[in-house]
């Protein structure tokens, strides 16, 4: 006979169940607290900036170096909650992912944290020898969002020449990321940058540059600066 009881048993076991698995917490990665001193003077930082398109393969970015480098980028520097870059009346609508050989992660700020968003390789084909990607995600058609990446990638590139680490800024591969996933309410890959160690280096002695390079005398010749 039919049984009206174990059939609302069952259905709340289902739902039970369903519930359970759609609650799931997403993994998740901690990362040591940034170092939030030190580093090179940022004036050096800037005579050192500079695009690595060659990695040594096989060397990983250290946690610590990772938490640094996402904190620089986009970490919280206040404790309003408010970032290492500006963003247009601060409406913070700017997502690191963090592509690397065991998945692609969202930088969770406020936490410190990766949370896993697709297990699987997620460097670029051609971009494997690196160890981590960054893809710097926002709303589709966003006026201010090329914007908020720029300053990010900029934040990431001086933050990479004051520990020595490469980076290349890359502005062609959003199709191909946004092709590989979907991301959330409507967000989409603007551009992406990758990390490793450089294969050579390509500092510049400051004591060897000329003082005003290829601009001319800072100050032109009959022009009064106290006027
Ligand atoms: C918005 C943007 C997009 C870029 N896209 C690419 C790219 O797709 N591939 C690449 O190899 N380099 C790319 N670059 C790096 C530039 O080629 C590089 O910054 C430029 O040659 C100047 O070299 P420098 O960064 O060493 O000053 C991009 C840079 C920017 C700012």
């Amino acid at each position: 006979m039919f049984n009206v009881k174990s059939l609302l048993w069952s259905m709340a076991l289902v739902g039970c169940l369903q519930f359970s698995c759609t609650a799931q917490e997403p993994k998740t990665e901690e990362l040591p607290a940034p170092t939030r001193s030190g580093g090179k003077p940022i004036m050096e930082a800037f005579n050192n900036r500079h695009t690595e398109r060659k990695f040594l393969n096989d060397k990983q970015i250290p946690k610590q170096i990772l938490s640094n480098l996402l904190w620089a980028t986009w970490g919280v520097n206040r404790d309003d909650g408010r970032h290492t870059a500006p963003t247009a009346k601060n409406n913070q609508e700017i997502e690191v992912y963090v592509a690397k050989a065991d998945g692609l992660w969202r930088y969770d700020p406020a936490n410190n944290a990766l949370v896993l968003f697709q297990a699987g390789d997620a460097r670029l084909g051609r971009f494997k020898e690196a160890p981590v990607m960054f893809y710097y995600v926002a709303p589709d058609n966003d006026h201010w969002a090329p914007m908020h990446v720029g300053s990010l990638y900029q934040n990431a590139g001086l933050y990479c020449a004051s520990v020595g680490l490469g980076n290349v800024v890359l502005g062609s591969v959003d199709k191909e990321i946004n092709a590989k996933y979907t991301f959330p309410k409507g967000w989409v890959a603007i551009a992406a940058q990758a990390f490793g160690w450089p294969e050579g280096t390509k500092r510049i002695d400051p004591s060897k540059m000329p003082k005003n390079p290829g601009r001319g005398p800072a100050i032109p010749s009959g022009v009064d600066i106290k006027k």
